[in-house]
């Protein structure tokens, strides 16, 4: 076992939606582990995700990933893992521009990777997406395994691939200690209000008009957020280095029946659905095969989908003024030029 309960963790990106709960989960579930949490506090970066924190065992520092002296700063002798969760992680602003998610997601994740070893690290973490698999065919019992071909159709998913090809580097070129992680779409507490499931709680709650690209019928393999992080952690403890493991829920879904669903729940009508032009290159489907994480690791979700999406509309109605910081400032900016329509404007 890599990580002994009194480990010392290094977590990038973690004051992002994802990061959050996994220094939560191991604040909780090792009673002796210590988190340097590492995040640039992107607009999409929030301190209010991490209230409530055990605060002698969680230290917060603002740092970018691509700064190497910062990162060696912080990085110790002592630390044990590195988790990286740091990335620019939305596909629409790759489309409007790839810069930034070249330098964070790989540079970053190569500079993560030099100072790791530097420090000789444990074991290095690197979190990616189903998404570098590209588009799987409609209506088919075709699924991603851990053997797919690399093929990413946005600079999204093209640079999360180039940052999985970093990380064999660093294995099998240095020997350090790697695992990937390939997890499909997360929902749940915490998201960032730009993201799908969220944006449409948040519009519907205020009656506003719900995006929704092309026909609607693109598939998502979704998973609740926890048991995401609960995976990581199994990953993290038990995982094979130089391996990678494929994360889902066997949860997929057609985009329209997720809004659907929301809308259902929150007592809305579907006339708040608003087709608006698909985004372009957009995947079909995606679907995941976790066999692999399930019988090595003895992983399974714990929520199914009626009572995950039940507690995060539940989370995001209990939490307005998170969401309405959330939702201000650049986001605003961002979700008018988007898809054109005002946030407050019906
Ligand atoms: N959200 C999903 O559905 C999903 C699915 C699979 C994989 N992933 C991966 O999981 C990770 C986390 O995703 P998320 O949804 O929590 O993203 P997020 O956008 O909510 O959080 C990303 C965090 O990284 C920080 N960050 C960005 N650039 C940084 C930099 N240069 N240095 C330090 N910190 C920086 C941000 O401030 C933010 O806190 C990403 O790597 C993403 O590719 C996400």
């Amino acid at each position: 076992m890599v990580a002994s309960k009194s480990a010392t963790f290094f977590v990038a990106g973690g004051a992002g939606f994802i990061g959050s709960g996994f220094v939560a989960l191991l604040l909780e579930t090792l009673p002796a582990a210590t988190v340097v949490n590492f995040d640039a506090l992107t607009y999409a970066g929030n301190l209010d995700n991490l209230q409530g924190l055990n605060q002698e065992r969680h230290k917060f520092i603002r740092g970018d990933i691509t700064d190497r002296s910062s990162v060696l700063d912080a990085l110790t002798d002592a630390t044990d893992v590195v988790v990286n969760f740091a990335a620019e992680s939305h596909v629409d602003r790759s489309i409007l521009s790839a810069n930034e998610f070249i330098e964070t997601n790989v540079l970053g994740a190569q500079v993560l990777l030099d100072c790791a070893r530097e420090r000789k690290v444990r074991r290095f973490v690197q979190i990616s997406t189903d998404e570098v698999m590209g588009s799987l065919p409609e209506d088919t019992d075709t699924f991603f395994t851990e053997e797919s071909h690399f093929r990413p159709n946005s600079p999204y998913a093209a640079s999360k691939a180039a940052a999985e090809h970093l990380v064999r580097a660093a294995h099998h070129t240095f020997g350090l200690d790697t695992v990937i992680t390939r997890c499909g779409n997360n929902y749940g507490p915490r998201q960032f209000p730009e993201k799908f499931l969220p944006l449409m709680i948040a519009n519907a709650l205020n009656d506003e008009p719900i995006p929704i690209y092309g026909d609607g019928l693109n598939v998502r393999d979704w998973i609740h957020v926890d048991d995401h992080c609960r995976a990581i952690l199994k990953v993290v403890e038990a995982g094979r280095s130089d391996t990678t493991y494929n994360i889902g829920a066997r949860n997929e879904r057609r985009n329209i029946e997720v809004a659907t669903s929301v809308l259902d729940q929150l007592g809305k009508p579907h006339s708040l659905l608003k087709f608006v032009k698909d985004r372009p290159g957009h995947d079909r489907r995606y679907a995941i095969n976790p066999t692999l994480i399930e019988t090595e690791l003895g992983w399974k979700p714990q929520e199914t989908w009626e009572s995950g999406l039940r507690k995060t509309i539940d989370w995001y109605l209990g939490n307005p003024r998170w969401v309405d910081r959330a939702r201000s400032g650049d986001y605003r900016q961002f979700y008018a030029q988007q898809y054109g329509i005002e946030v407050g404007a019906n």
